[in-house]
């Protein structure tokens, strides 16, 4: 990889007006010690472009009319998709211990409707609809799972819903017996591992789209929703960048509209529509009605 850095030679300047597109565009924010990272990553597509400089590639990102689809392979480069099965579960059970059977105490009819914004290749959504199901929520109320990734790659992954060991390091391997079946087994264990691939139904529970959390027109193609996970997405996000994508929940989110962040992410010195409560357990930021 360092071969096309010094070949291309991504130069400070070149670095900046990157950067800042990309921080404009989505969210991610690479400061200076991550100018190697960033270069290593675009300089295959640099290279695919038949480009010999980042700049050129700079000038295609910001003014070809095909732009939108090197984007869209941007995102897939530049996207970090680690995630899996029953990740800080406690939030998970907060919604369905306390948030659901409160929304529906209230409202026998209207469809919840949750939303796992950066859901990669679909372990936060699908870990959301065992759980419901495992409560006999998905059987007896109206409950919409929508989920979404600003990288296309990562949707496809999510769609063909295979996975693989990595994947199910923390669910019990009684959910995993009950919600997955193995289509390949390695012939070599220690190199290779074993697929499964998730039940249909509890798929098809699911709604995917490529949605990029700081594009507003990406964002109002979303249905009003009661609860959204963002987990694990806004430690690459700047400030500035928080606060657009937090804003864009403000509207979607129905009152009293319920947003997780990761454990390790902090929305204190930036969500001013919300007051974060501690609901079964978990952090909860709460919009304010
Ligand atoms: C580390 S994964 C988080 C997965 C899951 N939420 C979890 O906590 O396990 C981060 C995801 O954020 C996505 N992402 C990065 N920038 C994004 C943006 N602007 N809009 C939507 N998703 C984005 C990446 O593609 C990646 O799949």
């Amino acid at each position: 990889m360092r071969f096309y850095t010094e070949s291309l030679g991504l130069s400070q300047n070149a670095f900046i007006l990157l950067r800042d597109l990309i921080h404009e565009r989505l969210g991610l924010f690479y400061d200076n010690s991550k100018q190697d990272l960033l270069s290593d990553k675009l300089s295959p597509l640099v290279v695919a472009r038949g480009f010999d400089s980042f700049l050129d590639y700079y000038y295609l990102l910001k003014y070809d009319e095909d732009a939108a689809a090197e984007w869209r392979r941007v995102m897939d480069v530049l996207s970090v998709q680690e995630t899996y099965f029953w990740r800080e579960i406690d939030q998970v059970r907060a919604l369905v211990e306390v948030i659901v059977p409160r929304y529906f105490a209230e409202h026998s009819t209207t469809p919840l409707r949750i939303w796992s914004t950066a859901c990669a290749t679909g372990e936060e959504p699908l870990t959301i609809a065992m759980m419901l199901n495992e409560a006999g929520w998905l059987a007896r109320a109206p409950i919409e799972i929508y989920a979404s990734d600003a990288s296309p790659a990562a949707i496809a992954k999510a769609q063909a819903g295979i996975y693989r060991e990595r994947s199910f390091r923390s669910l019990p391997q009684a959910l995993r017996d009950r919600y997955f079946t193995v289509i390949r087994r390695p012939t070599n264990p220690e190199f290779e591992s074993a697929q499964w691939q998730v039940v249909p139904w509890l798929h098809a529970a699911i709604r995917w789209d490529v949605i990029n959390l700081v594009s507003e027109s990406d964002m109002r193609r979303v249905a009003p929703v009661n609860v959204i996970f963002c987990r694990n997405v806004f430690i690459y996000f700047s400030d500035n960048a928080i606060r657009r994508s937090v804003h864009l929940f403000a509207q979607r989110l129905l009152p009293p509209g319920c947003l997780f962040v990761g454990a390790s992410e902090s929305l204190l010195r930036i969500a001013s529509d919300f007051d974060l409560q501690d609901i079964g357990g978990a952090f909860v930021y709460v919009k304010r009605s």
